[in-house]
């Protein structure tokens, strides 16, 4: 849902001096083959973390040949039990598929209506634009989805993060009165995300 290019393409160039909305070109003259080719999916990263996943992310600022273009990708890797937390895209409609292994994946719409579906390798699902998503690995072994984005920078709002491990930090008061809980509950679950 990004814009629409002016251009064939516009390599970005990340280090310039001005902003814009996106990133100004490379000049024509520099750029070249490997400016439209991206390796950083071919490995994901490790899941030794408290969610037990890893986002590899193919956007602009990893891969600037997507500038202008409108999409970019992630891999997710999983150990099992692990999850990718619930987590919106402002900018982005998603799609995905099941690469290895068996995965929960389910989001939630704006009437607060939950639907979701275990997944196996080669099964592919959709999250409409800006609505709270999350995969969880209930197989047996490894898992593994590459997904898909109509945004150059689909931007993630990970939910957990946002709430417990903002920096700085949300005001206790804020939590308790939203989650109707203790205040210990609430330092609990910030101290597990390390704030
Ligand atoms: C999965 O939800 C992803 O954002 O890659
Ligand atoms: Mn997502």
């Amino acid at each position: 849902s990004d814009p629409d290019m002016l251009q064939d393409f516009c390599i970005a160039d990340l280090n310039a001096a001005t902003s814009v909305n996106g990133f100004p070109c490379k000049p024509d003259s520099q750029v070249n083959s490997n400016d439209f080719f991206f390796s950083g999916l071919s490995k994901g990263g490790s899941t030794t973390n408290v969610f037990g996943s890893n986002v590899t992310s193919a956007n602009v600022l990893s891969f600037p040949g997507l500038n202008t273009l409108g999409i970019s990708m992630n891999r997710v890797d999983f150990a099992p039990g692990g999850i990718n937390p619930p987590h919106s895209h402002p900018r982005a409609t998603e799609i995905g598929i099941v690469v290895e292994g068996e995965l929960l994946v389910g989001f939630i719409s704006t009437s607060n209506v939950f639907y979701s579906k275990v997944l196996k390798a080669g099964e592919m699902f959709v999250v409409p634009k800006g609505l709270v998503h999350f995969q969880q690995n209930v197989g047996s072994g490894k898992a593994q989805t590459i997904t898909a984005f109509n945004s150059q920078q689909p931007g993630a709002v990970v939910v957990p993060l946002a709430l417990f491990d903002a920096q700085p930090t949300i005001p206790s008061t804020v939590l308790t009165k939203t989650f109707q809980v203790d205040e210990r509950v609430v330092h609990d679950i910030k101290s597990r995300f390390g704030s």
